[in-house]
């Protein structure tokens, strides 16, 4: 098979990837639409992108976020090393094109139906394996890290992907904060359980069981690429993007990177985590991005690298480790990553 981009570097411009009038005019359709139900509770529009030199419409609402975030936010510096400099996705695809069950399972249900989920105040629970667990603020969880700027590919185990400006700071900083035990092999997240909030959480057929849970083992988490993000595009992250805390691990397809963090727990045993629950067959719990292991119902040798349309359906071959084999294929040395998919 020949590659067109070598792993880790940056890929051309495709004509695809300049959105056409037509796109725009139904975008604006699309946002007008959003704005009138959701009433978004946003927003102000804060000069953070703008600062950060992200080129957003000014029709496209900004997550403002708390104030206490606003200073770390401004503050955010971009990490260049470990920024791949292909083209971002536009900031109305990353907000409006949503994998968010708990809002419901279509694309645009996230943003329809997350506008009035309360993300301040947040706690979260660190338990386990840990010197220091109790529940903790939000607030203080941040307090100490400064957060960087870094742009990672995302790529869905749907085959699609988006190249995405997100504002975080390595798990690995938190995690070191609250002195894990020598009996810590692994990390698990668990995502808000509240049925009030989250209708997909109310549906009786809903295939996840919930809450969604999450889990890497413990080299994984505390791997430099392993981020845990509070804003997109220079500002707050939107709710239906995993408002207040989510995690980032971009060599993973994208259901790794849970959403709306409660608890962070450490163990000695492999957690349970959502999809492995829901289809053991379909998807594994390592899920390392892997062109050469297909899903049992599509190909995983190719992505559609959003924007993309019919007439420009922006195809590019996936990556192992989604491009970010370099830093991270050591991590399985010796693991047939057939099985351990
Ligand atoms: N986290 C929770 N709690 N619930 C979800 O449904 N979907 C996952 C992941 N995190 C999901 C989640 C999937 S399948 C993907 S591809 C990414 O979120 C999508 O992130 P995005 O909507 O910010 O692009």
């Amino acid at each position: 098979m020949v590659k067109r981009y070598k792993s880790g570097g940056s890929q051309p411009v495709l004509p695809s990837e300049i959105t056409p009038e037509s796109v725009y005019r139904d975008r604006r359709r699309f946002m007008q639409a959003a704005l009138s139900v959701a009433a978004l509770p946003v927003v102000g529009f804060s000069s953070l992108a703008e600062a950060a030199g992200y080129d957003i419409p000014a029709d496209l609402p900004r997550y403002k976020g708390p104030d206490w975030l606003q200073p770390k936010l401004a503050e955010a510096s971009r990490n260049a090393e470990l920024s791949t400099r292909e083209t971002l996705a536009p900031y109305y695809n990353v907000i409006t094109h949503n994998n968010f069950y708990e809002f419901g399972t279509d694309k645009r249900d996230p943003v329809r139906n997350a506008q009035e989920f309360k993300t301040d105040p947040w706690t979260v629970e660190i338990s386990g394996e840990v010197a220091k667990p109790g529940n903790y603020h939000l607030e203080d969880i941040l307090a100490p890290h400064a957060l960087e700027d870094r742009v990672y590919r995302l790529r869905c185990v749907e085959a699609w992907s988006m190249v995405i400006p997100w504002l975080g700071f390595p798990l690995a900083d938190l995690i070191k904060r609250f002195e894990p035990t020598s009996k810590a092999k692994y990390v698990q997240f668990t995502t808000l359980l509240d049925k009030e909030q989250m209708p997909g959480q109310r549906g009786f057929f809903s295939t996840i069981k919930w809450p969604y849970v999450e889990g890497l083992r413990m080299d994984e988490a505390m791997h430099p690429l392993t981020l845990m993000a509070v804003g997109l595009y220079g500002n707050a992250l939107p709710p239906q993007n995993g408002a207040p805390l989510r995690l980032v691990v971009p060599w993973k397809y994208g259901f790794k990177s849970i959403k709306s963090i409660v608890r962070i727990h450490f163990s000695e045993t492999m957690p349970a985590t959502s999809w492995n629950m829901t289809a053991p067959d379909e998807y594994g719990f390592y899920a390392n991005v892997n062109p050469e292991v297909d899903h049992p119902r599509w190909s995983q040798a190719t992505e559609r690298r959003l924007p993309s349309s019919l007439l420009t359906p922006n195809i590019i071959d996936t990556l192992p480790f989604n491009g970010y084999a370099d830093q991270v294929a050591h991590l399985y040395k010796g693991m047939d990553l057939t099985q351990w998919f």
